[in-house]
């Protein structure tokens, strides 16, 4: 077991070593950032660690408030629902959607939380090949019932290769089916996706209006119904599950299980470092522009070296390399150098021999990428 010993950052002291980090989720750079901490340190004095009772009574301390209000205005919503991580929202938008004759449909690799999350619901589950809205369509002619309700779900973004989902082409599928929804685990879209980081929609230029809508918006009747649920652990560098939509919408994620719980919000500190982040991001656009700017520098560098790697502002780039002996040398020659970056053995949607996996950030300087790249090329 590695000990992070740093905030994690482009560099982070692992096992008592300083590295050029190339890992993790942390896209924005901001785990680390001054003003989170001190607006955790503050919130900290002022409210203490936590309200010790849920959000359904007194639980609702002013820094859990404010990254709402500002999570809503964020992401161009009337309202907005804070809750303990982002893996918690899969579940927290099907406690909304579900009911009986929904059918469940889901990329094959989706994250594990997405598919913990269709198993709490006693519903048809089927799932497609991963990325192919052809097998969509094909699954939706074998299995859809009449007066069945297909909820489509799938990662916006792909945690382990990166890959962003299809959404448009899911969309032509579902556009003939009356009532049919796309749900998104959006958890590494938020903050790196779109122009001003709303994700994996504003990615595909679908504008916010007529996201986690209910009731559904009439101007857009007959067309599916969008959903996105994300994450401030990651690329805000804060923490919890957080999803912004009506405030219909927001009020009925509020009934979900979850706020019945002691720990129906995040913990008090780590809820104002959120709220600064999100007060950040919003007014630092260089922020959201940057990790996608080293998105492209990294994988333009390792196409540089032979490599064939989608120019995707996808701050993450997954390498099946040989096999997994190929891979973790490869690991190590680099850690060895001071740079570290991940092989994973097993993750959701990697296959046998698992994958080298590398992580840019907003605060990788040119030069940092410079190094990552031209150690990869000796020890390809
Ligand atoms: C696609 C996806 N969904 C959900 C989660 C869980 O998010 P969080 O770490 O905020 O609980 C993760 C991360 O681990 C993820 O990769």
């Amino acid at each position: 077991m590695h000990l992070m010993q740093s905030p994690p950052g482009p560099e982070t002291k692992v096992d008592d070593c300083q590295y050029l980090y190339f890992c993790g989720t942390g896209y924005l750079g901001l785990h680390g950032h001054a003003d989170l901490i001190q607006a955790s340190i503050e919130a900290t004095r002022a409210y203490g660690l936590g309200t010790a009772t849920s959000r359904s009574g007194y639980g609702n301390a002013p820094p859990i408030i404010e990254v709402e209000e500002l999570a809503a205005r964020f992401w161009d919503s009337e309202a907005a629902y804070y809750f303990a991580s982002g893996y918690l929202g899969n579940h927290v938008v099907l406690s909304v959607l579900a009911k009986p004759g929904s059918v469940f449909l889901l990329d094959e690799n989706s994250h594990y939380s997405v598919v913990d999350a269709c198993r709490c619901f006693d519903l048809p589950t089927y799932q497609f090949a991963h990325l192919e809205a052809e097998a969509l369509r094909e699954l939706l002619k074998d299995r859809l019932r009449p007066g069945q309700v297909p909820i489509v779900l799938s990662d916006g973004v792909f945690a382990s290769s990166g890959a962003i989902a299809p959404v448009k082409e899911y969309l032509d599928v579902l556009e003939d089916i009356e009532g049919a929804m796309l749900c998104l685990d959006d958890c590494h879209a938020f903050g790196v996706l779109g122009e001003r980081g709303c994700g994996t929609f504003e990615h595909h230029g679908i504008p916010q209006r007529g996201i986690n809508e209910l009731p559904p918006n009439q101007d857009i009747a007959g067309s599916p119904r969008l959903f996105a649920v994300g994450t401030l652990s990651k690329a805000f560098g804060g923490y919890g599950g957080i999803i912004a939509g009506t405030n219909t919408f927001i009020e009925s994620a509020r009934s979900s299980s979850h706020y019945y719980s002691g720990a129906s919000a995040p913990p008090i500190p780590v809820a104002a470092a959120s709220a600064m982040a999100l007060k950040l991001v919003a007014n630092t656009p260089n922020l959201v522009a940057g990790v996608k700017q080293n998105a492209l520098r990294l994988k333009q560098g390792l196409n540089d070296l032979g490599l064939e790697i989608e120019l995707t502002p996808v701050p993450i780039v997954s390498l099946e390399l040989g096999d997994s002996q190929n891979m973790r040398r490869i690991q190590h020659g680099l850690a060895e150098e001071g740079i570290l970056i991940d092989y994973k053995s097993e993750y959701a949607g990697l296959g046998a021999r698992g994958a080298l996996r590398i992580a840019v950030f907003a605060t990788h300087t040119e030069e940092m990428i410079k190094k990552l790249t031209e150690a990869f090329g000796r020890h390809l």
